[in-house]
């Protein structure tokens, strides 16, 4: 889920990084514990100090360590709050050291570091060192949070997100072909949710690559599974699907009524309208960025001024930024350098 490749390669991740790679796989073993349940968005729903399954872990330090770690990931992350990842960090370690096998803690730190480095272009004071280490460890820690929480099927898409990442820097094709094996099945497991994951890994490919053609079509099938048919590609007007915008279940995924992500509607027709001025399809893309103003939080989207922007603009000479021999015009396919806030922050930037 991100520009994950924009934001990445603005980070000048150092040669280091294909070497962290290389010996990340190393670290992989051990631990796989068959802990089922308590996948992070039913924890996230639940009140500090308990449990979903209500069980021995309810109560007692370890208990409380766990259910702060995830409490505090999510205020830091909802607040937009990057210049405090280092607290919820900070708590998730804690809360791991109390509780080793919990595939939750494993996939919220995970989640920090991809957080940290993903939106590195909003650090202050951006450490390349710190910064280097962020892919493979965020890696390191999905993997490890799959095995121990295999039946939660967002995860997978995850993985191979960073692995298609990692790989691409590590020129490492086994790793990268690994990637899309491993967001294949994602996709097949949770349609509506890996198909961004997808969208992510694939998203600053060239625009006459088959990647990048992947990745686009990937979005495609993400709405296509919210919306339960085929989207007309030439008149993607949801407004006739918004009736089935829903809090619960696995379509909630899609909606602007997602806990976890209250934007993410927002972020993704921000993404797919991006998407589609980089294929030039800019009559497509006008009517999707549209469509984020049919979310009903949408006035308080933080990002509703960059969305906003680029539709008042000229679409089509955006649009030819990609077709002129020079890359480093390319206008960014996500929020411009941001990777995760997008659809996850209610709140401005802090
Ligand atoms: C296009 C919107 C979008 C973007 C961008 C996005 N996410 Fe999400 N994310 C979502 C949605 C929607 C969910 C909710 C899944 C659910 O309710 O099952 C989610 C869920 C999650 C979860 C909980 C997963 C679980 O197992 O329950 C984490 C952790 C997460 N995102 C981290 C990130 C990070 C880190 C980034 C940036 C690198 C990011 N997201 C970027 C939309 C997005």
């Amino acid at each position: 889920m991100k520009t994950r490749g924009h934001a990445l390669r603005r980070a000048m991740i150092p040669l280091s990084l294909a070497l962290a790679v290389l010996t990340t796989g190393a670290a992989y073993g051990g631990l796989a514990s068959p802990r089922r349940g308590a996948d992070a968005e039913a924890v996230a729903a639940i009140p500090v100090g308990t449990t979903p399954d209500g069980s021995s872990q309810s109560c007692g330090p370890a208990a409380a360590a766990r259910a702060a770690a995830i409490e505090t990931f999510w205020r830091v992350f909802h607040d937009n709050d990057y210049t405090h990842i280092e607290d919820a960090q900070a708590a998730l370690q804690r809360g791991l050291a109390a509780n080793p096998d919990d595939g939750t803690l494993h996939a919220l730190l995970a989640a920090t570091h991809w957080w940290h480095v993903g939106e590195s272009a909003r650090d202050p004071s951006p450490d390349p060192q710190v910064l280097s280490r962020d892919l493979p460890t965020a890696l390191q820690l999905v993997e490890e949070a799959v095995k121990l929480d295999p039946d939660d099927d967002h995860l997978p898409g995850f993985a191979g997100t960073l692995m298609v990442h990692l790989g691409r820097f590590a020129q490492d094709a086994i790793l990268v072909a690994n990637g899309d094996r491993t967001l294949a099945y994602s996709v097949y497991q949770f349609p509506e949710f890996n198909n961004f994951n997808r969208w992510a890994a694939h998203n600053a490919d060239p625009k006459g690559s088959d990647g990048f053609r992947l990745a686009l079509d990937s979005l495609w099938q993400a709405v296509d599974a919210c919306a339960g048919e085929t989207v007309d590609r030439h008149d993607p007007d949801l407004t006739r699907y918004m009736h089935l915008r829903t809090a619960v279940g696995r379509k909630k995924v899609c909606w602007d009524e997602n806990p976890l992500a209250p934007h993410g509607f927002e972020g993704l027709m921000a993404s797919l309208g991006n998407g589609l001025v980089k294929a030039g399809d800019v009559d497509a893309a006008r009517i999707v960025y549209r469509n984020a103003r049919l979310a009903a939080h949408y006035q308080d989207w933080p990002y509703r001024a960059d969305l906003e922007s680029i539709l008042g603009s000229d679409l089509r000479a955006r649009a030819a930024l990609y077709d002129d021999a020079d890359p480093s015009n390319d206008p960014p396919v996500t929020v411009r350098g941001r990777s995760c806030a997008y659809c996850h922050a209610t709140g401005p930037e802090r």
